[in-house]
């Protein structure tokens, strides 16, 4: 258990570095820093420790990506992650997680999970920070920031700190009620940062409830598709990264009673602004009018128990009810344009959300500070010598699967050796 804020001995009053943010990032980077020789100071305003860790993959931690790169990442300065990613890569910490005789799992695409629990990673980062002697203060508040000569002075629950150099890791906006708030973004504006503006990412989209009302009844459908969102411009397993480019992802989508959730659409989400359409092809790509063109040559089913062979039958029912299209008519009997409208119409599902489920529900926060005005071979400010800026506080954004704790332990690692 870490120490709660009492009062530190004068003898420790100074500090080589202070990391604030005893999230992923922050563990990694003082165990890091620590290891390194540096005296170091680890600060957590939570009362539980890495809570964010622990609920993070279902509570099997999805602890990093196998195929982790930059075109994983958005950010408004794209090329910035790469150096920190490079020289930190996922197999770096597949060997930690190995060392410490974690065994683990692939689940889909590269995405690795616990086999027991995210508690392991947890242990396995305390560990790291205890073998590099790292202090530990957890509940402890920072009230204030001040630039002294040759570093920085604290106020804090445990008293006022003197350090050379400060670690902001406290991530962002997401998940309020297990420790999330604007700290870093408040520092990184006191020393002059610009921010880009922070918004929830990963996250359900929502609609509006009169223009939801007949997808209700589908609460808990859920199916593999399409789905693309603004300019569509990258496609493929590439999304686009740029702020004004769109992207596109095959995976499964899931009805909710307020709107849509499911990993397509958390991907996609981050990609969202609002105005923008989604379109979503049901078929998942595959060539919907020469499967029923074929069907009606073949089939004698009824139109409403073929739909069903390639959809969830909640959806197939109510897609040809709202579509004014005869479900118990065989497939035989149909019209070829009737079946060519319901093709086009399922494969170009175009529905425009109207907000997202907010910082309440969201994984991440995209936006952050901006990248321009860090190192992106330390992550140090370029405003303030001795301010480092980790993790999710940075704008940089990885895609659902395990990219956010890669970037967070990439970060980390680029920043402790280049404190
Ligand atoms: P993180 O949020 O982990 O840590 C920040 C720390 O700073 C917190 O401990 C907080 O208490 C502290 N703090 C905040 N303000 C402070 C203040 N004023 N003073 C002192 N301390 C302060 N990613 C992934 O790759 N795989 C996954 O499986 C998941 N799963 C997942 C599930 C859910 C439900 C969520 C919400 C998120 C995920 N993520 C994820 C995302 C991942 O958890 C996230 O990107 C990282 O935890 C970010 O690490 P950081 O260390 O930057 O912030």
């Amino acid at each position: 258990m870490p120490t709660p804020a009492e009062p530190l001995p004068p003898t420790s009053a100074r500090w080589d570095t202070i990391v604030i943010g005893a999230g992923a990032a922050g563990l990694f980077c003082a165990a890091l820093a620590g290891q390194r020789g540096l005296k170091v100071l680890l600060l957590d305003h939570a009362e539980k420790l890495a809570e964010k860790i622990r609920i993070s993959g279902g509570g099997r931690c999805n602890f990093t990506n196998r195929d982790a790169g930059p075109a994983n990442f958005l950010s408004s300065n794209p090329d910035f992650c790469r150096s920190a990613l490079a020289r930190y890569t996922a197999a770096d910490f597949i060997a930690l997680v190995r060392r410490h005789g974690i065994s683990f799992h692939e689940k889909h695409r590269g995405q690795l999970f616990c086999d027991g629990s995210s508690e392991q990673i947890i242990h396995m980062l305390v560990s790291e920070c205890d073998s590099g002697g790292v202090e530990r203060r957890q509940p402890c508040a920072v009230r204030a920031v001040r630039a002294i000569d040759g570093g920085f002075e604290l106020d804090s629950d445990a008293g006022p700190l003197k350090t050379r150099q400060v670690v902001i890791a406290t991530g962002g906006l997401s998940i309020p009620k297990i420790g999330a708030t604007d700290f870093g973004y408040r520092i990184a504006k006191q020393f002059g940062h610009k921010l880009i503006e922070p918004r929830p990412a990963l996250v359900p989209l929502t609609f509006d409830a009169a223009a939801w009302a007949p997808f209700v009844p589908l609460a808990g459908v859920s199916l593999e598709v399409a789905i693309e969102t603004g300019q569509g411009r990258q496609r493929g397993p590439v999304a686009a990264r740029g702020r004004d480019t769109g992207a596109r992802f095959v995976e499964d989508l899931l009805f909710t009673h307020r709107g849509l959730s499911g990993p397509a659409v958390l991907q996609i989400s981050s990609f969202w602004r609002p105005g923008d359409a989604l379109r979503i092809d049901l078929g998942a790509g595959a060539d919907l009018a020469a499967r029923l063109r074929e069907a009606k040559l073949s089939s004698r089913r009824q139109l409403g128990n073929e739909l069903a062979t390639w959809l969830p039958q909640r959806l197939a029912s109510a897609w040809l009810d709202s579509h004014g299209l005869p479900a118990e008519r065989a497939m035989p009997e149909l019209r070829d344009r009737d079946l060519e409208r319901l093709a086009q119409g399922l494969s170009r599902w175009t529905i425009t959300p109207d907000g997202t489920e907010g910082f309440r529900k969201a994984e991440v926060t995209a936006g952050g500070v901006d990248t321009r005005e860090l190192d992106s071979r330390t992550m140090a400010s370029k405003r303030q010598p001795g301010l480092f800026f980790i993790g999710e506080v940075v704008d940089v954004t990885g895609w659902l699967g395990g990219y956010n704790f890669q970037w967070a332990w990439a970060s980390a690692a680029a920043c402790a050796l280049g404190l």
